[in-house]
């Protein structure tokens, strides 16, 4: 039977999850979806937050539906998400941001980089190291290049190799490896691939780079689509896979019925599609943009739906399709 783990974490999480968690039901309600508690709430409750347990309970999976964890910036606490994506060695985090006129698929190196976590705060001075290994670039240009192979073709590396000889390594391999497969490709300083995204979105397909630049670009990158709200992620690794928003646990706005379910719900379509069923993922996607047209918008993109109101519509055109 397929098994899903459902992760409502902190914040909107516990209101956009819910309502992601209910199309998965309606469209497969034969799935045995089961709950893992993990997160800073977790931590205020226990002081942990999250057990071995909880890793081994998400491994029990065939994919795990993800909302957000608040990391509170203290010393001494360890990011439950990075630990998840190092536990399960979710190597590839795929941020696609599509709308008219473009379609471009973030693959962001998901495991080392500047979130290798090896770092030291003395009393005059702090450290973290850019850890960029050699298989770590190979397999995330490889699923770039796979991925681009899908679609249009095309692969662009973002890079700060101008800097970093961590980056002129990356490059390096990157260009090789798309030379290798003889896919097109170009290569841009990272920042201004952030100004020139915003600019001319259309012209990129495939944008891989190291974690904190894929971090920060497709943050960046969701204001062409209309803010956090509504961009969706995947997290592959060769054995494991989680799907999550790209957004945050968002406590400004966590319990007040507004947050924009619309990356969670989309973030389910990854997930079905990623475990084979694409015509599901494509009903998902479909029930939104009906929502959409019908005019029933949250506040973020205009609009002053609910959380549940927006998600009971999905529910129903789901339902109707
Ligand atoms: P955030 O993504 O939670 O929020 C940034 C801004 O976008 C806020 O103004 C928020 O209200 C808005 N926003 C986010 N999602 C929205 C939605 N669905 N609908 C409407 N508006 C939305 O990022 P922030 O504020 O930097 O971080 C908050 C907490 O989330 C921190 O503790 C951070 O560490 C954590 N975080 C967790 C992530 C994860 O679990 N994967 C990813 C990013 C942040
Ligand atoms: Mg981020």
């Amino acid at each position: 039977m397929t098994r899903i783990a459902i992760v409502e974490g902190d914040g909107i999480g516990h209101e956009v999850i819910p309502v992601a968690h209910q199309a998965l039901e309606l469209l497969h309600p034969e799935y045995d979806y089961f709950p893992v508690d993990v997160g800073y709430g977790r931590w205020e409750q226990t002081g942990c937050p999250c057990a071995d347990a909880d890793i081994a309970a998400l491994k029990t999976a065939d994919a795990v539906l993800f909302g957000a964890v608040t990391t509170p910036p203290m010393r001494d606490y360890q990011s439950v998400v990075l630990r998840i994506r190092k536990a399960l060695d979710l190597y590839a985090n795929l941020r696609p941001v599509k709308s008219d006129g473009f379609d471009i698929l973030i693959v962001r190196e998901n495991t080392e980089g500047m979130y290798s976590g090896i770092e030291e705060i003395g009393p005059d001075r702090a450290t973290t190291l850019r850890v960029v290994s050699r298989t770590g670039t190979e397999r995330i240009v490889r699923a770039a290049i796979r991925c681009a192979g899908q679609r249009r073709g095309k692969l662009t590396i973002g890079h700060k190799a101008n800097v970093l000889k961590s980056d002129v390594f990356f490059r390096d391999i990157c260009i090789a490896e798309a030379q290798n497969a003889g896919v097109e490709y170009n290569d841009k300083y990272i920042d201004a691939l952030g100004l020139d995204i915003l600019q001319h979105p259309g012209a990129y397909d495939v944008v891989v780079t190291t974690n904190i630049f894929g971090d920060i670009i497709s943050d960046v990158s969701s204001y062409l689509v209309g803010g956090l709200g509504l961009v969706p992620s995947a997290n592959i690794g060769d054995r494991y896979a989680l799907f999550e928003p790209v957004h945050g646990s968002a406590p400004d706005i966590a319990g007040k019925n507004i947050a924009n379910p619309i990356a969670a719900l989309r973030s389910a379509a990854m997930l079905l599609a990623h475990i084979g069923d694409q015509e599901g993922a494509e009903r998902i996607e479909s029930a939104i943009g009906t929502v959409i047209s019908s005019g029933i918008l949250t506040r973020d993109i205009g609009g002053s739906a609910g959380t549940w109101e927006f998600g009971e519509a999905v529910l129903k055109a789901l339902g109707n399709c």
